[in-house]
């Protein structure tokens, strides 16, 4: 049996090396985990009934690209959070979380040739790793492009060759950023924006962590490009439900693009998508219509993000994030780090180096640890304490 060439160059995934790491080892403490962003904080109690409510639409096949009222509710949010107006028609697409979508785009957009050659896809590295498995399916190569404290955590696309930037089809970028929690700010946008008008990419943007921010709601690139008049086609901005609304089960996220970029990622789906199941487009619907619990899960991830200030404020290399739920802490060793604090002390973090890749100026996230702050906060308390009497004292 012969397996697919363009895979095989990828890593194991970060939770499998993760458990091969930890697991022949016992802990030195309770369990605690701290290792995986999966929200925990309550989802909002309407949720249950209005699953009720919604489950004869089980009877029926859903809608592919999104059920009208969700696709309405969707262009509302869009309106009221970025003041830009999207036809839900034309401009929206449902999807299965955002993951599914920053994989479909990437196929759905990505064209064969670029400069002459195959297409680069440009990505911040760590990242989320769905963009380079988009990028190996599409038939082009990943461009990882570090986002190390020099460069604010998030990837410089202007510090490209010409060479690279005409090379480029499509520059993912993670603002809120995971795993560092960086925001990209409108001068940010602008400047890649600017690219991509001038060497030809679309502009993927993977807010889903948009509306977990601690003082200031960070600007969107669908926003900023519709300040600047650029080709809504170019940019395609993915949301979710996961993070904002303590989610991730419902798998519940949606895509925003100018109607021709639209048009395509809808033509695909139509062939290859599996639809997000009716009753839960009617739950969606109406979770993407209520802020308030938006507002309570917000307080919730500040009042965390205080505590680990209150912990780590006096060490000179602590980066405070200003939006997201980790803390991308330094060490000399990440790796060393997660089986340090697992064998001393129970606690499961990410070593920074399973969300990144090696490049020739080196890997960007070797020197670090990544700890979710997912769980109630007496524990995440108890993992804060421990990290700081593990690896700082
Ligand atoms: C940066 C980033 N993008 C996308 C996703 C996917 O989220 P979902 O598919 O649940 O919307 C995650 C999930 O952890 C993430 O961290």
């Amino acid at each position: 049996m012969d397996f697919p060439e363009r895979f095989s160059t990828l890593p194991e995934y970060a939770f499998p090396r993760l458990r091969a790491l930890l697991d022949s080892h016992a802990p030195g403490g309770a369990p605690l985990a701290m290792s995986i962003g999966e929200p925990q904080h309550a989802f909002p109690s309407f949720v249950s009934e209005a699953l009720a409510e919604a489950m004869p639409l089980f009877n029926k096949y859903p809608p592919n690209e999104g059920a009208p009222d969700l696709l309405a509710a969707i262009g509302d949010w869009v309106a009221g959070r970025y003041g830009v107006t999207v036809d839900p028609a034309t401009q929206i697409l449902a999807l299965n979380g955002t993951r599914e979508g920053l994989f479909a785009a990437c196929l759905a957009l990505c064209p064969d040739r670029k400069a002459g050659g195959t297409p680069r896809v440009a990505m911040p590295n760590p990242f989320y790793q769905v963009y380079a498995v988009g990028a190996k399916a599409a038939g082009a190569e990943p461009l990882f492009v570090n986002a190390t404290r020099e460069t604010g955590f998030l990837p410089d696309f202007t510090a490209l060759s010409e060479a690279e930037l005409d090379q480029t089809a499509i520059a993912y970028v993670c603002s809120p950023s995971n795993p560092q929690g960086a925001v990209a700010d409108a001068d940010y946008w602008r400047a890649l924006l600017t690219l991509a008008e001038k060497h030809d990419f679309y502009v993927f943007a993977d807010e889903c962590y948009s509306e977990v921010y601690r003082d200031t709601p960070p600007p969107g690139a669908l926003q900023i490009a519709t300040e600047m008049g650029v080709d809504p086609d170019r940019v395609v901005i993915f949301h979710s439900l996961s993070k904002r609304s303590n989610l991730p089960g419902l798998r519940s996220g949606f895509a925003a693009a100018g109607p021709r970029a639209m048009a395509e990622l809808k033509k695909l789906r139509a062939y290859a998508g599996a639809p997000l199941p009716g009753p839960l487009q009617a739950v969606a619907a109406k979770v993407w219509r209520d802020e308030a619990h938006v507002i309570e899960n917000r307080a919730l991830y500040a009042a965390k993000f205080d505590r680990a200030d209150a912990v780590f404020g006096d060490l000179p290399d602590y980066v405070s994030p200003p939006a997201g739920f980790f803390l991308w802490l330094p060490v000399p060793d990440g790796e060393a780090a997660a089986l340090k604090l697992w064998t001393e002390t129970g606690l499961r973090v990410l070593p920074g180096a399973y969300l990144s890749r090696d490049t020739d100026r080196g890997n960007p996230g070797k020197g670090f640890i990544r700890a979710a702050l997912v769980a109630p906060p007496e524990d995440v308390d108890r993992g804060l304490l421990h990290i700081r009497d593990c690896l700082y004292s």
